[in-house]
């Protein structure tokens, strides 16, 4: 097989079906619906043959001109080894220009990675499953709340402080296709936690938190009444809480390389820390 008969393109919306296909043959358990959120908010790229066949797809996230994700990288196993996830990553890199790049790594992907210039700079542990306990909300003098338009700034700007750019786009849209809490002490937001539909059951992130008492107070009371599937993308600093997640039936199934080529962006020097990603793609 010969690397210069194929080409890369934009990503359109009609691409989606087949980008489907892509990540179930790898048993990623994304539904259509992800695939819209993650190309809405995105930019993707397709690397095709001289015929039209898709055989591998891209997509990165803008958060500013320091800085950007990666995600969603699939080269169908049939067309493995033969130098396309090369391109398509090439493709983004130049697309990206001088952004510091964040991605979560399989191991699959991890060589390719570190080829490309990216180091590790942690884990992601992804942690799941049926709900057996609901948590019951934990005492906490916080002033939790709904995110409506008002509080949704206020988390903008937490989630700004910590992550070093602008998210608000991202936020903004899962805010929409979810639920989300925010918390309040003497009229200060200290963390914000969200839930939506996607893969299996439902997502729980982002969750941002000054302590793992406020991310328990907003994550009990946004699971308090919910039942069936919770996916939590977890960030070592969420570790002291990953044992009460577990105690509510969910459990660890896989633990993820957090790569990252040029400075790494998000900080705990505002005081609030990441315990939760939005998805592994969007950070
Ligand atoms: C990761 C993935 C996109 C790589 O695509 P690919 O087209 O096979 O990659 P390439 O052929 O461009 O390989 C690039 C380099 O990585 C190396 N590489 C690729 N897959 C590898 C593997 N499984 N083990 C070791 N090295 C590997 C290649 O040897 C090549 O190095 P070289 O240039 O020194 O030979 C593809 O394996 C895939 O889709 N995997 C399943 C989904 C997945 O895990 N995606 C990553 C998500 S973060």
């Amino acid at each position: 097989m010969d690397k210069t008969d194929f080409t890369v393109r934009e990503m359109r919306e009609s691409d989606l079906p087949t980008c489907l296909t892509f990540t179930q043959q790898v048993n990623w358990p994304h539904r259509m619906i992800d695939w819209q959120l993650h190309f809405s908010m995105g930019n993707g790229s397709i690397i095709e043959d001289s015929k039209g066949d898709i055989a591998g797809c891209i997509l990165w996230w803008d958060y500013g001109s320091n800085y950007a994700t990666v995600g969603l990288v699939v080269v169908p196993s049939h067309m493995q080894g033969n130098g396309l996830g090369r391109t398509l990553m090439d493709t983004v890199m130049s697309q990206t220009g001088a952004r510091s790049l964040q991605l979560v790594a399989t191991v699959a992907g991890k060589r390719l990675y570190q080829q490309c210039g990216f180091v590790e700079r942690g884990a992601i542990y992804q942690v799941q499953g049926q709900l057996t306990t609901q948590p019951v909300p934990t005492e906490s003098n916080l002033d939790i709340e709904a995110i409506d338009d008002t509080s949704l700034n206020d988390m903008q700007a937490l989630d700004a402080c910590t992550y070093g750019c602008s998210r608000q786009k991202l936020l903004t849209a899962v805010a929409q296709s979810g639920k989300g809490l925010i918390a309040y002490r003497d009229d200060k937001a200290v963390g914000f936690a969200m839930l939506r539909t996607s893969g299996h059951g439902q997502t729980l992130g982002p969750v941002l938190a000054e302590s793992d008492n406020i991310a328990k107070a907003l994550i009990s009371r946004l699971l308090c009444n919910e039942t069936g599937f919770i996916r939590f993308d977890l960030s070592e600093n969420a570790l002291n809480i990953k044992p009460w997640l577990e105690s509510f039936g969910l459990t660890e199934v896989d633990k993820v390389s957090l790569m990252v080529k040029g400075a790494f962006l998000p900080s705990n020097a505002s005081g609030v820390r990441i315990y939760s990603l939005v998805s592994q793609a969007f950070g």
